[in-house]
């Protein structure tokens, strides 16, 4: 008996580490062509819930693509085996109590179902970051749409490998239409409810 003690004994859950960080954990996964804004508006996102005290991380291609997932390619087998494992890290830091802004082009339905089963239906929020391809190609970020267009680039998003759009996402966000403070704000109203605990 001396030595039992059995609430400290009890392995943490992820409920004890998001009373401690005083927040909901959630996965954000943001969807959308290359070029459609997800990264600013993560980036933005990651920002203001961290100025609200919020516990929240970006994942993209640039943390993910660049190390845990550099031997893969843009194949839409090597897509789905990229948004298989960000899904299996979103979960650990899910079941860390931590919010993640996941923001990959995630192009097909296929994929996202296949996310959301990995991450769990109650946990994953889908945000269609919708922008018109023309909009994307006029401001071509990176250069990629010129590339793709020339040849220098195969299996190109939205030029010739697909995007399928969301049929019912949790929240659409038209950025022709709006700032990346608004975006962000019309992110904030949707989310704040879920991830507050009172
Ligand atoms: S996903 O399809 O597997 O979800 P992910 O979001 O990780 O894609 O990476 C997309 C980024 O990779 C683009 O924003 C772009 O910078 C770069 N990229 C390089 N080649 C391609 C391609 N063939 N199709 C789309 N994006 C590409």
């Amino acid at each position: 008996m001396d030595n039992i003690h059995p609430i400290f004994d009890r392995l943490l859950q992820r409920e004890d580490r998001e009373k401690l960080l005083n927040q909901k954990a959630k996965v954000l996964w943001l969807t959308g062509l290359s070029g459609s804004g997800k990264s600013t508006i993560a980036q933005a996102l990651e920002r203001e819930l961290f100025n609200k005290g919020f516990f929240a991380q970006v994942l993209d291609g640039d943390n993910i693509r660049s190390g845990i997932n550099s031997n893969l390619g843009f194949s839409i087998e090597d897509r789905k085996e990229n948004i298989r494992r960000i899904a299996e890290i979103a979960k650990l830091y899910l079941n860390s109590g931590i919010i993640t802004i996941n923001s990959f082009i995630s192009p097909t339905r296929d994929i996202r179902t296949f996310a959301k089963s990995i991450v769990g239906e109650d946990d994953f929020i889908e945000i269609y970051i919708n922008t018109p391809i023309e909009i994307c190609e006029a401001r071509d970020v990176k250069g990629l749409y010129r590339k793709a267009r020339n040849g220098e680039i195969k299996g190109f998003t939205g030029i010739d490998s697909p995007y399928e759009n969301p049929i019912q996402p949790a929240l659409e966000i038209r950025t022709e239409n709006q700032d990346v403070q608004e975006s962000v704000n019309n992110i904030l109203n949707y989310i704040l409810p879920i991830i507050k605990t009172n």
